[in-house]
């Protein structure tokens, strides 16, 4: 028999069918099949046309296999795309989420860091003198109760820090002006936790100290960052308040963004939320850090990351950041800010 023809019509089968397949497995591939018996009769055949002839047999014979497994494999394929197609996309696995206030700690520090801001960071159990005495609070002032403060050592005054404004002390001490930074972490209060209030959550203080720095260049900063972080049309309102490390102190306010000022629960229905406290640094700050206040001023603010994580993602009880809770978690998965 012609082994051309074999070879047409090896590659002209038409396997679209079940039984067409089995027709052609039968014919090329059993044993008694056409190959099958072909190479049988190699031995009648003179030794030097026999090799030849052998090695065209085995061609055809693997020609007809491949042409079967690329059919079925097409076929399984069309059925069902995930399982046989290695350029189809990888099984799905569950990933993982970032933690709300990590993302917007994170867009935070972005902002800032845009305008010459670098990280600084310090310890979360603190002395008296970084916590409170540096920061020009009198030796009766309230916040240094055990009713409002973590102490470790009561005796020797350590404690758990309960502001990041730790860290404005720790980087004047060693750094001179200018000092452009801002510090993320964790403190601590004496709390009852409700949905309202916890006995830890995160702040992060910002210090600026140079020549001539006025409290123009705070509010222009803070505007500044407040458009960035909640959008260029957001109402900001400042309060004068009351902080003993800063003279002039203020509050900042900014219209509600659940009720857009008209009154809810989240803004007790006066319209404004409180975002951060700031003020210029008192010079008795200045100088109990070693800095010469005549001839520096600065600037200091402090936000709350769970305050701000809040208002964006309208989440109503601050106990749901620390609880673990997977359907929580993962409502955040892919949010990037
Ligand atoms: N440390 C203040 C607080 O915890 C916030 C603050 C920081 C205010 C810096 C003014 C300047 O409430």
């Amino acid at each position: 028999m012609e082994l051309a023809a074999l070879e047409k019509e090896i590659i002209e089968w038409d396997l679209s069918t079940p039984e067409a397949q089995q027709r052609f497995r039968q014919r090329f591939l059993k044993r008694g099949g056409v190959l099958d018996t072909l190479l049988g009769q190699l031995k009648d055949f003179p030794p030097a046309e026999r090799k030849e002839r052998g090695s065209y047999l085995n061609r055809l014979k693997e020609l007809a296999q491949q042409r079967l497994a690329s059919t079925q494999a097409a076929q399984a394929h069309q059925e069902n795309p995930t399982l046989s197609d290695p350029t189809f996309p990888a099984f799905y696995i569950e990933a993982g989420s970032r933690h709300p206030l990590s993302l917007v700690e994170e867009r935070i520090i972005r902002i800032f860091q845009r305008i010459g801001y670098t990280l600084a960071d310090g310890p979360e159990i603190e002395d008296d003198w970084h916590n409170f005495s540096a920061l020009n609070f009198e030796p009766d002032h309230p916040a240094r109760d055990m009713q409002d403060t973590f102490f470790v050592d009561p005796a020797r005054g350590i404690l758990l820090r309960t502001h990041t404004s730790t860290v404005q002390v720790r980087v004047m001490e060693r750094q001179k002006p200018p000092i452009r930074i801002l510090a993320p972490g964790r403190v601590y209060r004496h709390e009852t936790i409700s949905a309202r209030a916890h006995v830890y959550f995160h702040q992060i203080e910002g210090l600026y100290v140079d020549e001539e720095v006025s409290a123009a260049d705070l509010k222009a900063t803070l505007e500044y960052f407040i458009h960035s972080f909640f959008g260029e049309g957001t109402k900001i309102r400042w309060r004068a308040s009351y902080f003993p490390f800063t003279e002039m102190s203020a509050e900042v306010d900014i219209g509600c963004l659940i009720c857009g000022g008209s009154g809810c629960p989240v803004c007790k229905h006066t319209g404004w939320v409180e975002v951060l406290g700031c003020g210029m640094v008192d010079p008795n700050v200045l100088s109990a850090c070693g800095i010469n206040p005549e001839r520096y001023a600065g600037f200091a603010f402090g936000l709350g990351v769970e305050r701000l994580t809040q208002l964006i993602f309208g989440i109503p009880d601050l106990r749901l950041f620390g609880q673990n809770n997977l359907q929580f978690l993962q409502s955040f998965r892919g949010y990037a800010l």
